[in-house]
């Protein structure tokens, strides 16, 4: 069975949190090799319709749903691989980060806050990689998990602690599932970036962050994208239960 392995192009990929950022340039990023891909997203319809219409190639469709709830991923997976005919990739991109430093959050808000980020960012991540995994393993084909994790995990998060650690248990989560899934022909790794230039975090790229690295800059949604791209691919298998700084030299972990 690991002798499975999934083709260069031409795959059926799921991007979740597809509307815009990071998640658009992924959809973009598969599109433009060839796979068909399903592009999910919350609740900006219109951002992910326009996402769907600059993708290159034909056959890929929209998809929405919550992801904080078990019957959303579901549901998702469902029309995902209903819509693309099966599946052989699952990108776990979305994902919330909203600001609760420990000191000033009110107790309500805070216990708000973390249920939030851990059903989003981690149960949303694991339900989705169970339901791929499973669709997979019924299809004999093998197929590729990439979770987008943080340097965050890593670097910790002061003013956003439950994006951080729901970031270390998504790398974790990659690395339990790597294993396990290995004899279906399925890698998993995960991708752990630094800033990188979204909308959402445009008012935070001040000249002292972009300084963090010494190449003096952020990432693009794009180098970011051609990682994944590359962690999906027949060639990346043996990079499976990785985690992988894509952060500029700006955070080295030891
Ligand atoms: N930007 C950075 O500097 C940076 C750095 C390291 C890691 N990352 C990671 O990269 C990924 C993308 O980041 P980004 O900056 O592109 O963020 P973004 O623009 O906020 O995109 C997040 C995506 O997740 C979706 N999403 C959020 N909550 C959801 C829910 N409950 N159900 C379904 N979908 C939901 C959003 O959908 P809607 O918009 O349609 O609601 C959106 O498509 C995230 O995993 C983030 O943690 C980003």
């Amino acid at each position: 069975m690991t002798s499975v392995n999934v083709p260069e192009t031409g795959r059926r990929v799921l991007v979740s949190g597809a509307s815009r950022g990071l998640g658009r340039a992924l959809a973009r990023a598969f599109a433009a090799n060839g796979d068909r891909v399903a592009v999910h997203f919350g609740s900006r319809e219109e951002e992910a319709r326009a996402t769907l219409g600059s993708l290159d190639g034909s056959g890929h469709v929209l998809v929405g749903g919550d992801l904080g709830d078990p019957a959303g991923a579901a549901s998702i997976a469902e029309r995902a691989a209903e819509g693309l005919g099966g599946l052989d990739v699952l990108v776990n991109n979305a994902a919330v980060n909203l600001p609760h430093p420990p000191v000033t959050t009110a107790y309500e808000e805070w216990v708000r806050l973390w249920q939030q980020h851990v059903a989003v960012n981690l149960l949303g991540t694991s339900h989705l990689s169970h339901l791929a995994a499973h669709r997979m393993i019924a299809q004999g084909t093998g197929g590729r998990i990439v979770n987008v994790g943080s340097r965050g995990a890593f670097k910790g998060e002061p003013d956003h602690p439950a994006y951080g650690a729901t970031k270390a248990a998504v790398h974790a989560l990659g690395q339990s599932l790597a294993v396990a899934l290995a004899p279906h022909g399925i890698a998993v790794a995960s991708v752990a970036p630094g800033f990188i230039e979204t909308e959402r975090v445009a008012h935070r790229l001040t000249d002292e962050v972009r300084a963090q690295s010494p190449f003096g800059r952020v990432a693009s949604a794009d180098e970011i994208a051609g990682a994944v791209l590359w962690l999906a691919s027949p060639g990346a298998q043996w990079a499976s239960g990785t985690v992988l700084d894509l952060n500029g030299a700006s955070y080295l972990r030891t």
